[in-house]
């Protein structure tokens, strides 16, 4: 038997982890670490981010900090990375708000970062050739792209939907580069995210926990391993897909 054998090993492969500062992000940033990578960590945290950096094992890692709201903030990261082998669009939040009471100012803000972010991300990865052949962009969708929603929670849903739709046009279109696109649509993740959901009380949390078939909500870890898939060779001949991690929500 060969003990080193692994097929999602990210030995010699360059990612750059956006929302690294925090939850899936933080998370995935470290199992990518563990797994052989170099990782190149943003966020808008100084403090935060520090604290994924020295959680990273190995060296040769990076961290930028930047706003993905700011247009000038996404170039000036393009201008500072290396070459990637693997991009993990994983920045997001959300704005809970009937329809009622939306407000074009929030509307604007969490489409800004959850999906005009990532598709400029992209354009200016491909545009300065700052990705390489053969590599890998994961998006940290949602299930709510794929109507699980609830109410208060259109705006997001909305930006996750059309996450999801430009990943995979972009498959499409960059499959001709050998550029992989997938994303992974996780259910409800144990992150600062859901503490942000302030209207909720632990006890709806609970109701909520159960309505998951596997009884408990997720943990970042368990969505930074399926991204560790989606960006190993493991996945060569894997474009287009969305890989729900959701303990059996949406089945
Ligand atoms: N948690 C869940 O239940 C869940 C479920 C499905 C999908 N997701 C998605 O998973 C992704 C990560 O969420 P999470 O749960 O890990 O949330 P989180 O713990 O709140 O982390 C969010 C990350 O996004 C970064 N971010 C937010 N706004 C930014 C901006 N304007 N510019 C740069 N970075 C920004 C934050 O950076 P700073 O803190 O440094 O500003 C932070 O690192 C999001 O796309 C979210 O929509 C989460």
């Amino acid at each position: 038997m060969d003990v080193a054998y692994n097929p999602f090993s990210l030995e010699g492969k360059t990612i750059l982890v956006t929302g690294a500062s925090s939850g899936i992000g933080k998370a995935t940033a470290i199992e990518c670490s563990r797994m052989g990578a170099k990782v190149v960590i943003t966020g808008r945290n100084e403090e935060r981010l520090n604290e994924t950096f020295n959680s990273l094992e190995g060296d040769g890692h990076i961290q930028i900090l930047a706003d993905l709201s700011n247009e000038d903030d996404i170039q000036h990261l393009v201008n500072e990375i290396p070459v990637l082998n693997g991009c993990v669009n994983n920045a997001g939040y959300n704005i809970m708000s009937v329809i009622q009471f939306i407000k074009k100012d929030n509307l604007d803000h969490i489409m800004n970062v959850n999906l005009t972010a990532p598709i400029m991300l992209t354009h200016l990865l491909v545009k300065s050739k700052k990705i390489a052949k053969d590599s890998s962009i994961v998006f940290t969708s949602s299930i709510s792209a794929r109507g699980r929603n609830s109410v208060g929670n259109s705006m997001y849903s909305a930006t996750k939907g059309g996450l999801s739709s430009f990943m995979k046009n972009a498959a499409l279109e960059l499959a001709a580069k050998r550029i992989r696109c997938n994303a992974v649509l996780p259910g409800m993740v144990e992150t600062p995210l859901k503490e942000g959901k302030s209207n909720i009380t632990e006890e709806q949390w609970e109701i909520n926990r159960q309505l998951y078939p596997l009884k408990r909500f997720g943990k970042p870890e368990e969505i930074a391993y399926g991204i560790i898939y989606l960006l190993s060779d493991a996945s060569a001949w894997v474009t287009g897909t969305e890989l729900v991690i959701d303990g059996g929500m949406t089945r």
